[in-house]
């Protein structure tokens, strides 16, 4: 299987998950606006081995085989819910198993939902710390949801939407810098041909 140029991981172990819609919906904006392949994982998915290991080696196949793709990404959107002011322990124990070099340079837009607004400042508080020691390049706009953000199980607050709309677009150095190397070639040639056009003496 080809690695998936945006991958999401939503820090949630609940099922139903608000993280896990938040993130779903934050990763089909990206991948919607740039035009990318996609997939979303949550922390349930890593099995009962996570809470145990001691080292990388110590997860399951499937445990291993999603940092994998979480490591192959172009880049990745990461949401956690609020547990107690924070991330969740076992968020953070995944974290702890990964190489510190792994993740470097990696855009990722972070989230996280909540009961309600009071830690809303948890993805600058302790969201933004832990990517900044990887050294990755977290993007400016951080999106936060509480639960009366949701209706029916879905994403429905347009503030909050226009909110995630903006981060997504953040990811546009990232992205696109394939077609931005187009465009900035092409007064380049542009040049070339008049200068070609002049020394032919037209
Ligand atoms: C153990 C635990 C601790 C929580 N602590 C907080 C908290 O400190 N602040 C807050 O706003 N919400 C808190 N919540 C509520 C969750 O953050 C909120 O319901 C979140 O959206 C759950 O996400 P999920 O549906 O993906 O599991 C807590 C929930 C649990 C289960």
């Amino acid at each position: 299987m080809s690695a998936a140029v945006i991958v999401g991981l939503s820090g949630s172990f609940s099922t139903p998950s608000k993280t896990r819609v938040l993130t779903e919906e934050a990763v089909r904006r990206v991948a919607t606006r740039f035009e990318k392949n996609s997939e979303v994982y949550d922390l349930g998915q890593f099995g009962p081995e996570l809470g145990l290991a001691r080292s990388f080696n110590d997860l399951g196949e499937e445990a291993r085989s999603i940092v994998d793709r979480i490591v192959q990404a172009k880049a990745l959107v990461i949401a956690s819910p609020v547990y107690k002011g924070s991330y969740p322990g076992l968020f953070k124990h995944l974290f702890d198993l990964i190489d510190p070099t792994w993740l470097a340079g990696k855009p990722i837009l972070l989230a996280a939902t909540g009961g309600g607004e009071k830690h809303a400042l948890i993805i600058e508080h302790q969201l933004r710390p832990l990517f900044a020691f990887f050294e990755t390049q977290t993007l400016a706009t951080g999106v936060y949801v509480s639960e009366r953000d949701f209706a029916e199980g879905r994403l429905t607050n347009r503030a909050v939407l226009d909110r995630l709309d903006r981060a997504v677009e953040q990811f546009a150095p990232f992205l696109r810098e394939h077609r931005q190397q187009e465009r900035s070639f092409a007064p380049a040639s542009h040049l070339r041909l008049q200068q070609q056009t002049a020394a032919a003496g037209f």
